[in-house]
């Protein structure tokens, strides 16, 4: 066997299609452009949908890629089986109506076996067909010459690709024999034959003779252009070359590996898939999830995913998360992650050359994650040991708190449960988890409770101290007071949604603009009560809603924790709104006046009252000067006295008509701004990083609203949602522009399209992209009037030129939409007594026209056609229809 490189692999294959008259076609994002039906590219082909169902011509109708996919539907074997991985690269060939199942099988045959190109041995090669497919068959056994004996006839399962919507076919395997040394038990083909996961027969390559379309109904029929999509996982025919037990030995994968060994004394162990010991799989389990994950997290976060709390960003988070939990089986409890991009990027980018520019992002965003993560997931171990030694197995309801409390994924609470021999309540997780989605719901539609007059609150006179400036937590918080419904309470039950105010609590209320902090609070025994709203009652006591847990009782003593991560973003966003604020008046002077503000964990919002709008100089100066003070890392300070003095000593801005108690706060960051203020802030502006304007509107009657967002990778996070939506908002044009170039061509619009593509995801280029694209679209909608009459234009002549027969012209079309039909008929039907086209356009309909009445009624013809079996309706002189299958 030669002894590739995995960018020799993946070279070879390319250079092979290319001798082979294919296109190369970069790869692309792994975030899907334009198709809300995908979370991530998870094939080759998941990138040509568009020229697979015939929306849009391929610049070749052979092609051939390396394209980047991530599958998640099984994180949780990633790192415990040999091949499966979160990202991997499928290398695929293709032909959208051009070749079929002869040419593949043999473009499949000589790339593997060719002394020029992989020459595999031919002995060690296997292949499974559908079992109804003898077409296939036949060309194995008698094109290609392999023996019966090494051809299996499969199932449905595994060789019928289907996913649904869309086209569909049978398929044909490759399977290369790596010899009895993977196969201890020497079981043989079985292990083939019965589709046994194994490390014997490595799946080399998948051949799909897409045929049919199923209509998402199951429904098949033919397609009336056949393509073929092939795809072979890189990794794998790395690991055949490389002669490795799993994909991770490989040279895609080992030097991650090495570089987690430096921050350990643990070792990777080879040996031990041979001769297997418990804790050195365990530990090389987690070596694995690391590399993998690592490399995931590395290629969407450069594809412009960041980790959140949702969809594709909360793959990532939970990948990140994965990985700290395994690290901490390595013995490493500080962050790491982000130090391994390095690797991750030296060993890819010599295909994906765009990795390096990203580095930065990325390694920042990995940081920001794992650090926060790492905070709770000691207090989570802490937890999670103390429950492991009160109880035999984790209940529903301490699986819910690690999770939403501690941020443990589920599957981590599985894994670590099932290290420990110990069962989770998985069942009972899933119903706690809906039903108090359900309850938290239902009770912030209930909290038009602060706006009404509340006898109960207005006569309240208990003590409640806020200490939430000086600490995010409390080992006893007495329960002075609870209600619900405007009743007392002495007690409240599960699930119960009421209102609590304690002696001392940590929890920001709702103020000045400010978000309310969430956050849970726990009882002795260890039940937990979530905080989901924090408001102030008009006697200044915190009221706190809550869902309950178990049970609280008034007088309890409770733990309070508020949410830090939530806390701190939003801090930064407070912070922004002061600096935004002092910016503002330092550039438009002093009558620019604060209306009022809102800042969250997302971002703020400062709304300005001013005689006009600021102009688009004034709002860089502002913003460019916001960012100065940030760099200065200003320290916070802040000050408790008069208001006289805050305002004579300190400077401090009064807003509003507020009345003020004798003793005020001022928060202060240097001599840059000084404002009254109760809420929390930054110790120190470095921590904001960066601050960005995303829009300055008019509100109405003077007042403009700033809306900003701080972090470097908020910023990030936005910049490449806003450019995507963009690009997105011109993608039907822009395939169209495609089209109509062949008839038209414009370099204007053109170089637009090439503008608009190439523009750099940065902060200077924000507002460009929307102008670019204004520009576009006003230009494109002049250009496709005039192209399209140049293509109809185009048509008619080559229409006159044809002699009709018996009057009758048929036109096939394969581009043409139902708007163009009409228009050339109208053109043409003075001319001829009829004529029919057929569309093969997205929607496959068929389209007959007639001028005066003709002798057979253009819904005969429709229905009579004699290639394909229509479903449609229409009258004598048109009608239009599907295409059901052909005859
Ligand atoms: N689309 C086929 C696959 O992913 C080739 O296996």
């Amino acid at each position: 066997m030669k002894k590739l490189s995995a960018n020799e692999v993946r070279k070879i294959w390319l250079d092979f299609f290319k001798s082979k008259q294919h296109h190369f076609l970069e790869p692309v994002s792994l975030v899907p452009v334009n198709d809300p039906s995908l979370l991530w590219i998870n094939s080759g082909v998941a990138t040509l949908k568009p020229y697979f169902d015939g929306r849009l011509n391929p610049p070749s109708q052979r092609l051939t890629n390396s394209q980047k996919a991530i599958r998640t539907n099984d994180i949780e074997n990633v790192g415990v089986t040999a091949r499966h991985q979160t990202m991997f690269e499928m290398l695929g060939n293709f032909s959208i109506g051009d070749y079929f199942k002869k040419e593949a099988i043999q473009f499949a045959w000589e790339l593997l076996t060719s002394k020029d190109w992989y020459a595999m041995p031919i002995e060690k090669l296997y292949v499974t067909v559908f079992d109804e497919d003898d077409e296939a068959f036949n060309i194995w056994k008698d094109i290609i010459g392999l023996s019966e004996d090494k051809i299996f006839k499969m199932g449905r399962d595994t060789n019928f690709w289907d996913v649904g919507q869309g086209p569909c076919g049978p398929n044909s395997e490759i399977f290369f024999d790596r010899g009895e040394i993977w196969d201890p038990k020497n079981i043989g083909v079985k292990l083939l034959k019965d589709d046994i996961e194994n490390d014997r027969y490595i799946e080399v390559w998948n051949i799909v003779f897409s045929q049919f379309n199923n209509d998402g109904q199951n429904n098949y029929t033919a397609l009336p252009r056949k393509n073929i999509d092939t795809g072979a996982g890189l990794e794998r025919m790395v690991s055949i070359f490389q002669e490795t037990p799993t994909n991770f030995e490989t040279d895609l994968f080992m030097p991650t590996i090495r570089a987690v060994e430096k921050l350990t004394t643990k070792r990777y162990s080879l040996e031990n898939y041979f001769k297997p010991n418990k804790e050195q799989t365990q530990i090389n389990t987690a070596f694995k999830i690391i590399a993998d994950h690592i490399r995931a997290c590395t290629f969407a976060i450069a594809d412009g995913a960041f980790p959140s709390n949702k969809d594709r960003g909360y793959i990532i988070r939970r990948l990140i998360r994965r990985s700290s939990v395994y690290a901490k089986a390595l013995g490493i409890n500080k962050p790491f992650l982000s130090d391994l991009v390095d690797v991750v990027i030296s060993t890819m980018s010599g295909f994906y050359t765009y990795l390096k520019d990203k580095k930065d992002i990325v390694k920042k965003s990995i940081l920001e994650e794992e650090t926060k993560f790492l905070k709770t997931l000691t207090k989570g171990y802490e937890l999670f040991n103390e429950i492991i030694k009160r109880e035999k197995s984790i209940s529903a309801k301490n699986a819910l708190l690690l999770f939403e409390s501690y941020g443990f994924p589920i599957e981590i609470i599985t894994e670590l449960g099932e290290r420990e021999n110990i069962k989770v309540d998985l069942d009972g997780f899933d119903k706690l988890f809906n039903d108090a989605k359900e309850i938290a719901k239902n009770a912030n539609k209930n909290n038009s409770v602060w706006n009404k007059q509340s006898k109960i609150l207005t006569d309240l006179k208990v003590e409640s101290e806020f200490v939430g400036y000086e600490t995010l937590t409390t080992r006893n918080s007495k329960v002075v007071f609870m209600f619900a419904n405007d009743k007392e309470l002495s007690e409240a039950k599960q699930d119960q949604v009421i209102q609590i105010i304690l002696d001392k609590t940590p929890f920001y209320a709702e103020k000045g603009g400010q978000a309310n902090d969430t956050g849970i609070l726990v009882n002795n025994d260890g039940q937990i009560h979530k905080v989901i709203d924090v408001q102030s009652g008009p006697n200044g006591q915190n009221i706190h809603t809550v869902v309950v847990g178990s049970k609280i009782l008034l007088g309890d003593l409770l733990i309070t924790e508020v949410d830090e991560i939530k806390r701190d973003l939003t801090a930064n966003n407070h912070s922004g709104t002061h600096l935004l604020h002092a910016t503002v008046r330092e550039v438009l002077g002093n009558d620019a006046t604060q209306t009022g503000s809102y800042n969250n964990e997302d971002g703020f919002r400062l709304d300005i009252s001013f005689n006009r709008m600021p102009t688009q100089d004034e709002i860089v100066k502002i913003s460019n000067q916001a960012n100065k003070y940030i760099a200065k890392n200003f320290k916070r300070e802040v000050y408790y006295c008069s208001l006289k003095d805050a305002i004579e000593k300190h400077n401090a801005i009064a807003l509003f008509s507020d009345k003020y108690d004798s003793e005020v706060r001022v928060v202060k960051f240097s001599n840059v701004s000084s404002e009254l203020c109760g809420g929390t802030h930054v110790p120190q502006t470095g921590i904001i990083e960066k601050l960005f304007v995303t829009s300055v509107e008019s509100k109405g009657s003077g007042v403009y609203r700033f809306t900003a967002l701080t972090t470097e990778s908020k910023i990030q996070e936005f910049l490449e949602e806003q450019f995507s939506k963009q690009r997105n908002e011109i993608l039907g044009q822009k395939n169209k522009f495609i089209e109509l170039s062949k008839i038209k061509s414009s370099k204007s619009i053109a170089s637009l399209i090439e503008k608009i593509d190439s523009l750099k995801i940065i902060e200077e280029n924000y507002t460009k992209i929307k102008e670019l694209v204004f520009e576009f679209k006003n230009e494109f909608k002049l250009y496709q009037k005039a192209a399209e009459s140049e293509m109809t234009d185009s048509i008619v002549d080559k229409f006159k030129s044809l002699e009709p027969i018996n009057n009758k012209i048929v036109l096939i079309n394969d581009s043409l939409d139902m708007q163009m039909f009409k228009k050339i008929s109208d053109i043409l039907q003075n001319k001829y007594d009829l004529l029919i086209f057929e569309g093969f356009n997205e929607l496959l309909k068929v389209c007959v026209i007639s001028s005066s009445d003709p002798k057979i009624p253009a819904i005969d013809i429709l229905k009579n056609n004699p290639r394909f079996e229509i479903k449609g309706g229409g009258n004598s002189k048109f009608a239009q229809g599907k295409i059901i299958k052909s005859k």
